[in-house]
């Protein structure tokens, strides 16, 4: 796939080597950002242009700028790995791209390619690949988070698609998302809030979606959770996903469910690649509803042995209990052999240790 041509406006003043190094040493989860960004825009008259890669720094925006009143918003997140050779590589950013075009279809923004979304992503790393951290060890779940997103940055407050949007990525370096590596997390179960109902944005990665559920992960805070399990809107019994992560279900006999996609839920791509990975492993994925009723009545009777949430961000994290406003939902105990192998599994091909038999890998630098 050609790249498509990006100017080049190298930032003048970089972080000092000291300085990024200090960074990647511990760089926590999303603080501090590289010394570029890669920015196309596009307009309703001239479609998508002025391919650039700038330094990284503060917008400007007109405070109608459409986006800051009506929330006419996407993003993705994807991660770059470094291999034991110093080379750089993400992880199927066509699913990335593909998911990017649907949001932006449910958000009536503008459509970018294929070219455009990977190619800002080449772009931007030919300048910052020294903000990629290289792994201590295969313990070491360092990367650089990648957060391409796309705004409506028209001045005009009406309410109607923008005729003018700015596409940027900017980069930040992660260690493990959880703290507590692959420690089992409290997943709280939302009574209050809905994320998603038939006919609206659940499947879109959008920063309403976000937004909204905001309130239930205070909730989860106060109830000691790290995060919250949607039931769905319309007759608040199947589980949905969590506020940023899919759920899988691991059954005693081999099976592994995962909630069926019905417009509701986030096509995750680490969801997608679970499902081959636990294939090639001999267990058998479905893809289905699954309800609360089940989760209780499976964890109650040893049915369902593990439950693990995963993401791009977290991976792969075994979850330890189900909380509710008057139950817990617990598994017997175990060591989540499945979720630890899957995760092993799906990390050593990020990082380069295992063969790429699925054509997983796209180098970038
Ligand atoms: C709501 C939600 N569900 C699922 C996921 C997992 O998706 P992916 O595996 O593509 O990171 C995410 C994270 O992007 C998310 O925000």
């Amino acid at each position: 796939m050609p790249t498509a041509s990006f100017a080049q406006l190298p930032n003048a003043q970089p972080t000092a080597d000291t300085i990024r190094k200090d960074i990647l040493a511990n760089p926590g989860f999303g603080r501090y950002f590289s010394d570029h960004m890669a920015h196309i825009r596009w307009t309703l008259d001239a479609g998508w242009h002025g391919h650039e890669v700038r330094p990284y720094g503060p917008l400007t925006l007109d405070p109608a700028a459409a986006v800051l009143h009506y929330g006419q918003e996407i993003f993705e997140g994807i991660k770059a790995y470094r291999h034991a050779d110093g080379s750089v590589w993400t992880f199927r950013p066509e699913k990335n791209a593909e998911r990017f075009r649907r949001s932006a279809r449910r958000l009536a923004l503008p459509e970018l390619s294929d070219e455009d979304f990977i190619g800002s992503l080449k772009a931007l790393l030919a300048h910052d690949q020294g903000w990629v951290p290289t792994p201590a060890n295969e313990a070491d779940e360092c990367s650089l988070y990648l957060r391409p997103f796309m705004i409506a940055s028209e001045t005009f407050l009406g309410v109607r698609p923008s005729h003018e949007v700015d596409y940027y990525v900017i980069a930040s370096p992660a260690a493990a998302y959880f703290k507590g590596g692959v420690e089992p997390v409290s997943i709280w179960l939302s009574a209050n809030y809905k994320r998603a109902a038939a006919g609206g944005t659940g499947f879109a990665k959008c920063g309403g979606n976000y937004a909204a559920s905001l309130a239930a992960q205070k909730e989860a805070e106060a109830h000691g959770c790290g995060q919250v399990a949607f039931l769905d809107a319309a007759e608040n019994k199947w589980i949905e996903e969590l506020g940023g992560m899919n759920l899988f279900f691991v059954f005693k006999d081999g099976r592994i469910v995962t909630p069926k996609l019905t417009g509701t839920i986030l096509e995750g791509v680490t969801r997608d690649s679970v499902l081959t990975l636990a294939s090639d492993a001999g267990l058998q994925p479905e893809e289905r509803h699954i309800s609360i009723d089940e989760w209780r009545e499976g964890a109650a009777s040893g049915e369902i042995t593990e439950v693990f949430a995963c993401g791009t961000a977290a991976v792969i994290t075994p979850v330890g209990e189900l909380v509710g406003e008057d139950e817990r939902i617990r598994c017997q105990p175990s060591d989540n052999p499945v979720a630890k192998q899957i995760r092993r599994t799906l990390l050593d091909l990020q990082y380069g240790r295992a063969e790429d038999t699925h054509g997983w890998l796209t180098r970038l630098v």
